[in-house]
């Protein structure tokens, strides 16, 4: 039976979640097509500059927060369900979280939206990051708190499945697809706490004029303590695919259960104690203290490695099923004009390139170089841009037809859609990586450079612009071919054709009988990343409160 049979209520909320997640790509690739071609001066119709920056904090939230964050919460409710075959517990739970996020995201985007039109007296241009002294609308920052609210009971209703689950069947192992989601829950509720006590406690309060001030320096890095796990929790749905469905999609099995799980588990210790990463040209972090998070970021590769190295060898069992043969000759048995496949695969290659670029960006002296330049958008258009982006959108082409028990259609533009994203994306992306290098700077819709010109020099900004604006225009119409036939399908479906998706999820080559038990033991593992963060943010936290919660230099309250 397919998922739509067993669990109707389950499929409808997986449905909705990816629904939203889909229309927000679609909105903020828009944006991101707009901004490829303002910026480049290839075509200056769509915006003013002035309103530039709305558009790139619309692209900005409308992806790198809505987006990922609804397709994980359908990609998840889906997992859960699934490997403890039972449904979510209290159906009216569940939609009350998926509301809360929806108006949450609703509030957000019509604020940052409203900048575009001049009559409307709000907006919230302050980029997806939204530093201080930047201020937004009240409205923005609201629905930013509701919408965390809404994915912390996101978390409760899943662990609410587990414990149901557990209860039930005392002593099994947790099911690898639930371990996965419990485990980045538990890392999103220490990580999100950061952004929610900034927000709430700060950024809110001082844009309804209840304080008078903020320090920009304890709000960043309260951001930051957060957007770092951030990053993770894009890339751990997609590990989720990769490691439980990806096998499937190749002829094969999952490499090792065991792995997948250290790997998670690395990922909530180190995730939260590297934000200052992202900090380390601010002024008032002592270098000690960068140096840690640096240290910490270089561990983080471990499982990143780890994930690659399983994944793959997943893949070549597959290969090796179907026949495959040679060293690298398996390669050419893998299903390469399967949509979900190709573009699993397409996502993990550029994934391994943005993990180059990650760790330019982690090195404290070789960041200096590449600090906020294009190289910057370069990198995370490999990780968040593909890796998660075009996994999701494979995903949703196995998913879609079980959750709507309609046929895939349009199967054609699938088959090509992975292929023209992922050459948009070579172009745009190496493109901007060159320009990061050359000194360009990213965030403004006038880096003042030689205009593109045809007879540009090969190697000379000129190209690498045209570049930027062609590989722009190529994602966009790979977006488009991606919404056609996902929305297609679900509205424009026929027949029921349900069954001949099969949903089920292989045993793994080691299965969990391998896995120490000790790794299932959530608690320690939450205890041990909370004393890391300690270590990590302890001091300079307090000091930053030390010197004024709300402006460095006035007097600690
Ligand atoms: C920034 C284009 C898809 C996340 C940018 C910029 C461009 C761009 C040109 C740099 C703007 C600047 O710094 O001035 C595109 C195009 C896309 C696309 C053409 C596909 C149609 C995505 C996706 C994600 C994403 C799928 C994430 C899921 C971001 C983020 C920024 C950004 C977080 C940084 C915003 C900021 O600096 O505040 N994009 N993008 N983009 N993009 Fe995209
Ligand atoms: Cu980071």
């Amino acid at each position: 039976m397919a998922y739509v049979d067993d669990f109707p209520t389950d499929a409808r909320i997986v449905r909705w979640n990816m629904g939203v997640a889909f229309l927000a790509l679609g909105i903020g690739g828009l944006f991101g097509m707009i901004q490829a071609l303002h910026r480049t001066g290839v075509f200056r119709g769509f915006v003013s500059s002035a309103d530039y920056y709305t558009v790139l904090t619309g692209h900005g939230v409308l992806l790198a927060l809505v987006f990922t964050i609804f397709a994980l919460c359908g990609l998840f409710t889906w997992g859960v369900t699934r490997s403890l075959d039972r449904p979510l517990p209290n159906p009216r739970f569940t939609l009350t979280w998926f509301a809360l996020m929806l108006v949450g995201a609703l509030a957000a985007a019509v604020t940052i939206l409203g900048g575009l039109v001049p009559s409307i007296p709000f907006n919230a241009d302050v980029l997806y990051t939204f530093y201080a002294p930047m201020q937004a609308h009240p409205a923005f920052y609201a629905g930013l708190a509701l919408f965390i609210v809404g994915t912390w009971l996101a978390g409760l209703d899943w662990f609410r499945a587990y414990w149901q689950w557990r209860g039930d069947n005392p002593g099994e192992r947790i099911p690898l697809q639930t371990f996965m989601v419990l485990v980045t829950m538990l890392m999103w509720y220490i990580s999100s706490a950061g952004v929610a006590v900034e927000v709430l406690f700060f950024l809110l309060p001082w844009s309804l004029g209840l304080i008078e001030s903020v320090d920009p320096l304890l709000t960043r890095t309260l951001f930051w303590y957060f957007g770092h796990p951030v990053v993770y929790f894009w890339l751990m749905p997609a590990y989720f695919i990769w490691y439980t469905v990806l096998p499937k999609f190749s002829g094969g099995r999952l490499f090792s259960d065991p792995l997948a799980r250290v790997v998670f588990v690395l990922f909530l210790l180190l995730s939260t104690p590297v934000g200052f990463h992202h900090q380390y040209v601010d002024p008032g972090i002592p270098e000690g203290f960068k140096f840690i998070a640096m240290t910490n970021t270089m561990f983080l590769l471990l499982p990143s490695l780890l994930t690659a190295f399983t994944v793959v060898a997943s893949m070549e069992h597959g290969a090796r099923q179907r026949g495959g043969e040679g060293r690298l000759g398996w390669l050419r048995k893998l299903p390469w004009d399967e949509p979900a496949f190709a573009g699993c695969a397409l996502a993990g290659l550029m994934f391994a390139a943005g993990g180059f670029s990650g760790m330019i960006n982690a090195g404290m002296n070789i960041n200096y170089l590449i600090h906020n330049t294009l190289w910057v958008p370069g990198h995370f258009h490999l990780t968040v841009g593909t890796a998660s982006t075009l996994t999701f959108m494979a995903a949703g082409y196995w998913l879609f037809p079980q959750i709507t028990g309609n046929r895939l259609r349009f199967r054609s533009l699938a088959t090509v859609q992975p292929y023209v994203w992922f050459i948009g994306m070579t172009l745009m992306s190496n493109a901007m990586h060159r320009a990061g290098l050359a000194g360009i700077p990213r965030r403004t819709a006038e880096p003042q450079y030689d205009a593109v010109t045809f007879q540009g020099v090969v190697g000379g900004v000129s190209e690498m612009r045209l570049q930027i604006a062609i590989g722009g225009t190529i994602l966009f119409l790979g977006l488009v071919l991606f919404l056609i036939v996902i929305f297609g399908t679900w509205f424009g479906g026929s027949g029921n054709d349900s069954l001949r998706v099969n949903g089920r999820i292989p045993a793994p080559l080691s299965g969990p009988e391998h896995s120490p038990k000790i790794l299932d033991n959530l608690k320690l593992w939450t205890a041990v990343a909370i004393v890391l963060i300690v270590l990590a943010y302890g001091l300079p936290l307090s000091a930053m409160v030390a010197d004024g919660l709300f402006a460095p230099g006035s007097p600690p309250i």
